[in-house]
């Protein structure tokens, strides 16, 4: 068609006008893209229609939630987001704290913990999640106060009332059964860690109150409880013994009960009588002589102890060992080679202080000097008091060579390593030597004999 001189833009926004005019073409705006989400309208998004943006489960629009669709077929705003949501603080769980988190972005998970003294009760799990509803997921009961083990104490008991469990923070008070005593403390209470500080205490078993006796008292007049290893001290009225151990002790036999150690001892009145030591002495001077009382004896000089040198009081009023007697020194009889006494009466094993016995020698023998002898060829010899003899005499053989002296000189000269073939000539000498003497001696036996 000629004539019609119009551009094709202008053309076109005409023709979209009549056409919106007439009512044959209605504009749109186009279906925008959102990630996590969508818009939805129930006019099909024609101008002019509002449409509410829905986000995603999990998601919640990031700036305006509506959008409207202009006539221009434009969307405003242009741009619509859908962001992941967020839960509020999650609750508040009794007896336990959460972990420090200050964004609860959806799908956070989140943990708590129990506060001191509460333990997590067994099979729950201590987490909630942000949903996608953003609710958090629902938390049970977590924690539960921490438990002790319920005390035991053999041979005791709890003061305070029994409970039928015992938790954070509880005190218990304990008591021994009569006959035991209480070892640790007397109190307890239950720890944040499910033990009881102090630990719980035992009972000892005790001996019974230690015997009294007469005329007597023991240290523990005051005590009322005795323990293993408790001691126990006698002692007696003034002037009495004590008989037995002087301290007794609380021990055990079987490892089980307790008793003690031995029986109490006795008091009694012991007294010994005077020792009498006839040229003896003691020490220490006394004048009474009660039980446990111990003496040392001696003798006079010429005396000597017969029996034990201390002797001890005892118990039932005697001395043991029994207390000595001093017995004069004696000397014991003279003995001297190749001689004797004189006279046979004088013989005897034993010979008293100043006693004088004679001796002699044997025939063919003579005293080896003339020290204490008399006109008839004896000696005369006392007996000292330390029980020597005044000096004995010596009897040789009559005459000649002292045999022995010369063989004495052999062996001398033999230890002094003299030369074998020098020695040998020695011996020789000696031997002829020796040879003259045997002929002398049993010429001078057969002179003899022959004279008898
Ligand atoms: C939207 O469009 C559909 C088909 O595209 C049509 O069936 C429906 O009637 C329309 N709704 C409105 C409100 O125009
Ligand atoms: C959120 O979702 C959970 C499970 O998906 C459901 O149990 C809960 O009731 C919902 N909360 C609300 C407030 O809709
Ligand atoms: C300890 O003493 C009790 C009562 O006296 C007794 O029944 C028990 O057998 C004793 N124990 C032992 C190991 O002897
Ligand atoms: C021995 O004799 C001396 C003096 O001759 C005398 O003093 C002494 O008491 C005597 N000894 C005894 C034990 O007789
Ligand atoms: C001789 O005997 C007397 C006592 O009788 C003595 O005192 C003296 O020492 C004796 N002499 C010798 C040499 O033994």
């Amino acid at each position: 068609m000629p004539g019609l001189l119009c551009p094709p833009g202008q053309l076109l926004a005409l023709l979209v006008l009549v056409l919106q005019l007439t009512g044959s073409l209605e504009l749109q705006c186009p279906v925008p893209r959102i990630s996590n989400g969508q818009l939805r309208s129930a006019q099909n998004f024609t101008a002019g229609s509002t449409a509410t943006l829905e986000c995603d489960a999990g998601y919640q629009p990031g700036g305006a939630s509506k959008a409207q669709c202009l006539p221009v077929g434009l969307w405003y705003p242009r741009v619509l987001t859908c962001i992941p949501g967020q839960c509020s603080h999650p609750p508040a769980v009794s007896n336990a704290n959460l972990n420090h988190e200050y964004k609860f972005i959806v799908g956070t998970t989140v943990t708590y913990s129990c506060h001191r003294g509460f333990t997590l009760i067994p099979g729950v799990s201590p987490t909630t999640t942000c949903l996608k509803n953003f609710t958090w997921s629902a938390v049970p009961k977590l924690c539960q106060k921490v438990q002790c083990p319920t005390p035991v104490i053999p041979h005791g008991r709890e003061i305070s009332a029994r409970k039928a469990e015992y938790t954070f923070g509880q005190q218990v008070e304990f008591q021994c059964d009569l006959g035991y005593v209480l070892k640790g403390s007397q109190r307890s209470q239950c720890s944040s860690d499910g033990m009881w500080r102090p630990p719980i205490p035992y009972c000892d078993r005790v001996c019974d109150p230690p015997p009294q006796i007469t005329k007597g008292q023991h240290s523990a007049l005051g005590t009322k409880v005795f323990p293993y290893g408790f001691e126990v001290k006698y002692t007696c009225v003034e002037g009495l013994s004590l008989i037995g151990d002087e301290s007794i002790y609380c021990t055990s036999d079987d490892g089980e009960n307790l008793t003690w150690s031995g029986p109490a001892p006795e008091c009694r009145a012991v007294r010994c009588p005077k020792p009498t030591v006839e040229r003896g002495r003691m020490i220490p001077q006394r004048f009474t002589f009660p039980y446990g009382v111990a003496l040392q004896f001696s003798c006079d000089e010429g005396f000597v102890l017969s029996g034990a040198t201390e002797s001890q009081c005892q118990a039932d009023g005697t001395w043991d060992p029994p207390v000595p007697t001093c017995q004069p020194v004696l000397c014991p009889r003279p003995q001297v080679a190749y001689g004797g006494l004189k006279s046979p009466l004088d013989d005897k094993t034993w010979y008293q202080i100043n006693e004088t016995v004679t001796l002699e020698c044997a025939p063919g023998y003579q005293f080896s000097d003339n020290g204490n002898m008399s006109l008839e060829g004896s000696w005369t010899a006392t007996c000292l008091p330390g029980g020597n003899w005044t000096p004995l005499p010596k009897c040789k053989k009559e005459g000649g060579a002292d045999v022995c002296e010369e063989v004495h000189y052999i062996k001398s000269l033999f230890h002094c390593g003299v030369p074998v073939a020098e020695m040998k000539a020695l011996l020789e000498i000696q031997k002829l030597f020796l040879e003259i003497k045997k002929l002398q001696i049993e010429l001078e036996n057969w002179s003899r004999t022959g004279a008898l």
